[in-house]
């Protein structure tokens, strides 16, 4: 006999987790050592006896570990189903289902019996996130709607609103006209074991946490939104998903700086991190993905919101593009989001400011990137901006991360403070380098033909030998400054 008691009880200890980067330490710091962010740790309590102790990473991926295969073994050996394309479940809007991933192989042969070939994957989690009121509870109400009605049984579990006021919001949406209220279950409630009885005994196919940040769990001593509780609630919907079948979609808060509140951590536990961007105050609203296990490409997809709820946008250029008129300090790229082009106009204003503090202001573009050109714009196209406050926009407030939008921003800077407008018909494509040399781009063909459909006439670019489409001409530059020269 051991002198000490065997069922010694364990001691609950208390972690400290990153609120940025999720790491754990032992002790409260001011600073995470891993992260370097300050003030971002927070205390977490371990489960008593949950041999925590010796893995600290075990109770909190309590359930998933048992998914591990502890032996390892050579690629040859490890068996999988051979489901090539794998299942997918359509959510009925399609710019959805494109955000969603879609199959390499697609089955889009047109045939009805056809499974499709982008949408939601079975036993998948997801997190969708955006700022208050961009319509992240609108939207997935419209698909609970459309997979109810092709007869996947989805559970609504809303936290925020009452069932009645979904009710008043799903009747606006016509949802419940569709005629799938039958298989369109809601369940108002915050209770984590709550949620996941109610999951085994209406066994859906899609549950919906709207959101996130209010779900608890009843033995944590930690308030909801707090880190212990986000990480504890999201793994076991994700445990019971990936056991269940069913697939999960989370519906996450931002913060004030634009990111999902919470740790990071949250988006490395789900399968797929989708972006609700846009400006409340256009009607346009884009989904982007920002993570995907189940998809080739990062997408965007291109909604309106109007009375009816949010409605698809196909022709995404032809929005983004809509009211372009050749002007100085105006001119249009074709841009690629995901797997398709976009046409998008961006714009730049100079007016007189005052020399060392002349504001640079960027709306949809990366605001060190326009530094980098006006830089490049005094330095290799005598153009004299340090006395000059400087505006840039991608109109629509679409993100624009491409250096292939290069070109078309500092011509449309060097336009607006000379007063020159590129000529009619005539978009511009191309990466600069810092001493002022236009770069080549990453499919370009796909780029011309895009212009080429929307009317675009002559297309700048860099020096290529890729033939223009039909009835399109390409005017090659090999500096900015030579494209500077084509305005006028
Ligand atoms: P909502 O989905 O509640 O936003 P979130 O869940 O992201 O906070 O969207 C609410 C906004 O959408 C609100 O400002 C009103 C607008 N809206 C419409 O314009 N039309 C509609 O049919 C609906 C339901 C909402
Ligand atoms: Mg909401």
């Amino acid at each position: 006999m051991p002198w000490y008691p065997s069922a010694m009880a364990k001691k609950s200890t208390v972690k400290f987790v990153c609120r940025e980067c999720g790491s754990l330490q032992s002790r409260w710091m001011g600073k995470c050592p891993d992260c370097g962010t300050w003030d971002a740790l927070e205390e977490h309590i371990e489960a008593k006896g949950s041999g925590a102790d010796s893995d600290p990473h075990r109770s909190l991926s309590a359930g998933l570990i048992e998914t591990v295969n502890p032996i390892a073994q050579s690629m040859a050996d490890i068996r999988h189903d051979d489901r090539d394309p794998i299942e997918r479940w359509s959510t009925g809007i399609s710019e959805f289902d494109r955000v969603l991933g879609r199959n390499s192989h697609n089955g889009d042969s047109g045939k009805e019996n056809d499974p499709p070939s982008a949408g939601v994957v079975p036993g998948s989690a997801v997190l969708l996130g955006g700022d208050p009121g961009i319509g992240k509870s609108t939207i997935l109400l419209q698909v609970a709607g459309h997979m109810a009605a092709a007869n996947h049984r989805v559970l609504y579990v809303t936290s925020e609103e009452s069932a009645e006021q979904l009710r008043l919001r799903a009747d606006r949406l016509h949802v419940t006209s569709s005629g799938g209220d039958n298989e369109l279950f809601v369940l108002a409630d915050t209770n984590l074991a709550r949620i996941i009885e109610q999951v085994r005994q209406t066994k859906p196919r899609i549950v919906i946490i709207d959101s996130i940040q209010m779900i608890y769990k009843g033995d944590l001593p930690a308030a909801p939104g707090s880190v212990t509780q986000l990480r504890t609630c999201c793994l076991e919907l994700i445990y019971m998903a990936k056991t269940t079948g069913c697939s999960v979609f989370f519906i996450g808060h931002v913060t004030k700086k634009g990111e999902l509140a919470g740790p990071r951590l949250l988006e490395h536990m789900v399968d797929t991190v989708l972006y609700f961007e846009g400006d409340r105050y256009h009607s346009h609203r884009v989904v982007r993905g920002i993570k995907n296990r189940f998809g080739n490409t990062l997408e965007v997809g291109i909604f309106e919101m109007t009375d009816g709820g949010l409605t698809e946008v196909a022709d995404g250029s032809g929005l983004l593009a809509a009211e372009y008129k050749p002007r100085a300090g105006s001119v249009v790229c074709p841009v690629l989001q995901g797997s398709r082009t976009l046409l998008v106009e961006i714009q730049a204003l100079t007016a007189t400011g005052f020399l060392g503090s002349a504001k640079r202001k960027t709306s949809g573009l990366d605001a060190s990137r326009i530094a980098m050109l006006i830089a490049v714009l005094e330095k290799h196209a005598e153009q004299r901006l340090a006395d000059q406050d400087i505006f840039a926009s991608s109109v629509g407030g679409m993100k624009i991360a491409e250096p292939a939008a290069d070109l078309a921003v500092g011509l449309a800077i060097a336009g607006t403070h000379m007063n020159r407008s590129i000529n009619s018909g005539v978009c511009a494509v191309g990466e600069i380098g810092l001493g002022g040399e236009v770069r080549h781009v990453n499919q370009l063909a796909q780029r011309l033909s895009e212009a080429s459909r929307l009317g675009f006439t002559h297309i700048m670019c860099a020096n290529t030998s890729i033939k223009p489409p039909k009835g399109c001409t390409l005017i090659q530059v090999g500096s900015l400054n030579e494209a500077i020269n084509h305005l006028s």
